[in-house]
């Protein structure tokens, strides 16, 4: 299965949770949010970039 994360900068704290969670596909952009890599997420990384998804608490991670 390939998923792909993206955030939604308009509903980012900037609160770095994902990160924390997840650092192999979330990051903080220059901007002070977050931002996902481009690429599929390894299958190694879904269960955790989709534990970033949950714990936000914007709800600003999409994986799908
Ligand atoms: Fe932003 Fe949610 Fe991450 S608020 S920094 S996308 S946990």
């Amino acid at each position: 299965i390939l998923m792909k994360a993206v955030v939604d900068k308009d509903s980012c704290i900037g609160c770095e949770l994902c990160t924390s969670i997840c650092p192999e596909v979330f990051s903080m952009d220059d901007d002070g949010l977050a931002v996902a890599i481009e690429e599929e997420i390894d299958e190694s990384l879904v269960e955790s970039a989709k534990e970033a998804e949950e714990s936000c608490p914007t709800e600003a991670i999409t994986v799908e």
